[in-house]
């Protein structure tokens, strides 16, 4: 299980000064489902995976990861935890220890269709052994298809989450891309509808 409480990361940047990045971001992923944590470019997916992996160490908050604090114990999160970036490190470390909690940060990014189907089948794999998983993704598609919760990220923060359905019912849209629409930027929402 994961467990994000006020997860927050702030970087300083010369030019563009303070970055909340990921701005008190607080979710549960369970064993044997799927999180999706869906976002824009920019909108804080990987700071918030690498803090859950323990590659970064939060600004304030924090997250339990398979009954381990990420900030207090980062060893034993990380002796529990597989975390895939790119298609290429899926041959690696990720599954040399089998770790039972997988955090993939946009895996298929980039890839073809029947590579894109062999990692998806593998989150799924993962899945059905009990594994806890989150994955990110900008794509709606994949979002739809893959996750069993739905959290939206925009600036850092989480602004909406639920099952598909629960989404679907919230926000009167079938589509999740609309859904998304009506989230991260609802003056947008609908505007290719009603310019068509
Ligand atoms: N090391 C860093 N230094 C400064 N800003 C960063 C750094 N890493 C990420 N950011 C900024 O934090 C925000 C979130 O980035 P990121 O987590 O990579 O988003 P995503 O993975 O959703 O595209 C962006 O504005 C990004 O430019
Ligand atoms: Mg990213």
């Amino acid at each position: 299980m994961i467990e994000a409480r006020g997860l927050s990361k702030r970087f300083h940047d010369k030019k563009r000064g303070e970055i909340r990045a990921v701005d008190n971001v607080s979710f549960t992923c369970q064993p044997g489902k799927i999180y999706g944590l869906l976002g824009a470019n920019g909108a804080g997916k990987t700071t918030t995976l690498r803090m859950l992996a323990t590659i970064l160490e939060p600004t304030d908050g924090t997250a339990i990861v398979y009954g381990h604090d990420v900030v207090e114990q980062p060893e034993k999160v990380r002796a529990n935890v597989g975390f895939l970036s790119t298609a290429t490190a899926l041959y690696a470390r990720t599954l040399v220890h089998d770790p039972p909690v997988m955090i993939f940060d946009e895996p298929t990014g980039g890839l073809d269709v029947m590579t894109t189907r062999t990692i998806t089948g593998f989150i799924r794999e993962c899945r059905s052994n009990g594994k806890t998983v989150i994955f990110s993704t900008h794509i709606m598609s994949e979002g739809e298809k893959l996750c069993d919760t739905i959290g939206i990220i925009q600036d850092g923060k989480l602004l909406a989450e639920g099952t598909l359905a629960q989404l679907r019912d919230k926000y009167a849209e079938h589509d999740l891309e609309e859904i998304f629409v009506k989230v991260v930027a609802p003056q947008f929402a609908n505007s290719e509808a009603k310019a068509s």
